[in-house]
């Protein structure tokens, strides 16, 4: 096989084979790079609009959001520089296709779940600590099947600030 930057002399018809498989094999290499779904995508774009919040610029939020720090080593649970910020996983499709597996929104002022949030199917580490839930709990919690993991995750974060206002609220009367 020619390698396509072999400087040996050819024909005009060869030249021009090689060039094209040379771009056609470049093709194929940039649409084997993975990307991801275009469902979360737009749920993901749509839910950080609801919250309106913005991306860091370590995440690219308007090109592919599975890329730069939602894709190397980041600990984008504890990365102050990444928040909001996404975790993805790659190797779906034959890694052809990043789902997102991690949402990490630490106390931004959330105050509700928007319905987009069930098309992040992926989703197995939702973080939505030091925010306080006051919205209405979203009714896709009740579907205990492949987001399981999600729709707990939601009930904790909820739990937890009721848990506050539990305790703010009996701390008159208890002393404490
Ligand atoms: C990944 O593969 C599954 C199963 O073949 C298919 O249903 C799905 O649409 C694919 N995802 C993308 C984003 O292409
Ligand atoms: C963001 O993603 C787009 C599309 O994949 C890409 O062209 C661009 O270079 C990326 N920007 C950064 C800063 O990574
Ligand atoms: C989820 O994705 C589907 C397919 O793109 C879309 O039709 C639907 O409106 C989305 N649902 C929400 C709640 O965003």
């Amino acid at each position: 096989m020619t390698r396509c930057s072999s400087s040996r002399r050819r024909s005009h018809g060869q030249v021009l084979w090689l060039l094209l498989a040379c771009s056609w094999v470049a093709a194929a290499r940039a649409q084997q790079a993975p990307r991801t779904d275009p469902v979360e995508v737009a749920a993901l774009n749509t839910i950080l609009g609801r919250w309106g919040l913005r991306a860091s610029t370590a995440w690219n939020i308007s090109g592919e959001p599975c890329s730069g720090a939602a894709v190397d080593d980041t600990d984008a649970d504890n990365s102050r520089d990444i928040n909001p910020g996404i975790k993805c996983d790659c190797s779906y499709n034959a890694s052809t296709v990043c789902h997102i597996t991690t949402l990490r929104v630490y106390g931004l002022n959330v105050d509700q779940i928007p319905a987009e949030l069930q098309n992040l199917t992926y989703l197995n580490n939702l973080n939505l600590q030091q925010n306080y839930l006051t919205g209405p709990l979203p009714s896709f919690i009740g579907k205990f099947t492949a987001m399981q993991h999600l729709a707990v995750s939601i009930l904790i974060h909820y739990l937890e600030h009721f848990k506050g206002a539990w305790e703010s609220f009996k701390s008159p009367f208890t002393g404490h």
